[in-house]
């Protein structure tokens, strides 16, 4: 038997982080090594496209950023299809039909692009292929009978809209050509990281946030900055660990929580100082952040070879995809031709 298919992709538009790295890209490598799974990542360009049409050249010099971070973190071509959402026609003609089965006021109810429309500042001025990315993921999602999309939170919405399309197809088309997708999240309470500022979201537009190709001494001082508790003045002042980014860095990260436990009491008695806690910290995540930048360093001395897995990952990725668009065709009776056109 063939093995369940898992697919997720990330916008190319900046380095990725150690929010990415939290929310997502850890649960991907756990899952593609865990063997279970046949793992799809997509580097969705077109995705970023819908709202940087007129930016490509930040999505182009991305692109790349992001396939060493990929590497980087532990995602292995060999076990994974790593692929670019642009050189795989298929997505777009499978979006075209998906569209006629989902209404506007549908997508224009979707709370994650709500939020997005706001924080983007388009008001009236919204690009269709923005509004209608969730569509284009559902195609994402379908076009490789992915069973499992691990993702972040913020992205349940895209998943129950895959869901309600393969519904909706299945049934208008009476076959069962689509496979419904679940989500996989993150576990609750730590998917999310705050920024370093303390901001909920760490996000390249807020400035607040660690990338994985940071140096040592860049992430030293970005921890250094961290917001804390703004009471905590003196180091013999109780302190607040509720909100404290120091600690919740430390609840994410650190493998030891016997010793978070025991530093955040005594933070809260008062006697431990803001530096020391995040020189502390700055240890605990050079442990985890050493290997990630060594092995991105590797990879960026060859960029050539890491392009050939692209393209190698994009040849497979068609060919799958477009099984699917096929039976799609067929589903909706757009094989007119038959043998005709053998
Ligand atoms: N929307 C996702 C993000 O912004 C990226 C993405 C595009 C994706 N297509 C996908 C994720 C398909 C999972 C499955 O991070």
């Amino acid at each position: 038997m063939a093995k369940e298919i898992f697919l997720t992709g990330d916008r190319p538009t900046g380095k990725l982080h150690i929010g990415h790295y939290i929310g997502s890209l850890k649960n991907r490598v756990k899952l593609q090594n865990e063997g279970k799974y046949d793992p799809y990542i997509m580097i969705a360009d077109t995705q970023a496209l819908t709202d940087n049409a007129r930016d490509p050249e930040k999505i182009q010099n991305s692109l790349i950023q992001v396939a060493l971070d990929y590497l980087a973190v532990g995602l292995d071509p060999k076990k994974s299809t790593i692929f670019v959402q642009s050189q795989i026609p298929a997505l777009f003609e499978l979006t075209a039909y998906y569209m006629d089965l989902v209404t506007v006021s549908r997508l224009e109810r979707n709370p994650t692009v709500k939020t997005e429309i706001k924080q983007k500042g388009f008001n009236d001025s919204i690009p269709v292929g923005f509004l209608n990315y969730p569509v284009s993921q559902a195609a994402d999602i379908t076009a490789f009978k992915a069973t499992l999309v691990p993702v972040g939170d913020d992205q349940e919405p895209m998943i129950e809209q895959a869901r309600e399309i393969v519904r909706t197809f299945n049934r208008v088309y009476d076959c069962d050509v689509l496979v419904e997708p679940k989500g996989f999240f993150p576990p609750k309470g730590s998917g999310r990281l705050p920024g370093l500022d303390g901001n909920a979201k760490m996000s390249k537009s807020l400035g607040n946030c660690i990338y994985l190709s940071d140096d040592a001494k860049t992430v030293q001082k970005k921890v250094m900055s961290m917001y804390t508790d703004p009471n905590h003045i003196h180091v013999e002042d109780p302190g607040k660990v509720e909100g404290n980014t120091v600690f919740t860095y430390l609840d994410v990260f650190d493998p030891d929580k016997d010793k978070v436990a025991e530093l955040k009491e005594e933070y809260q008695k008062g006697g431990l100082g803001d530096v020391k806690i995040k020189r502390y910290l700055n240890k605990v995540l050079e442990n985890e952040l050493e290997p990630i930048r060594e092995r991105r360093a590797k990879y960026a001395q060859d960029t050539d070879a890491v392009y050939e897995m692209l393209v190698e990952g994009s040849k497979k990725a068609n060919v799958k995809a477009n099984q699917t668009l096929q039976e799609v065709r067929d589903a909706i009776g757009l094989n007119y031709f038959g043998h005709f056109d053998k």
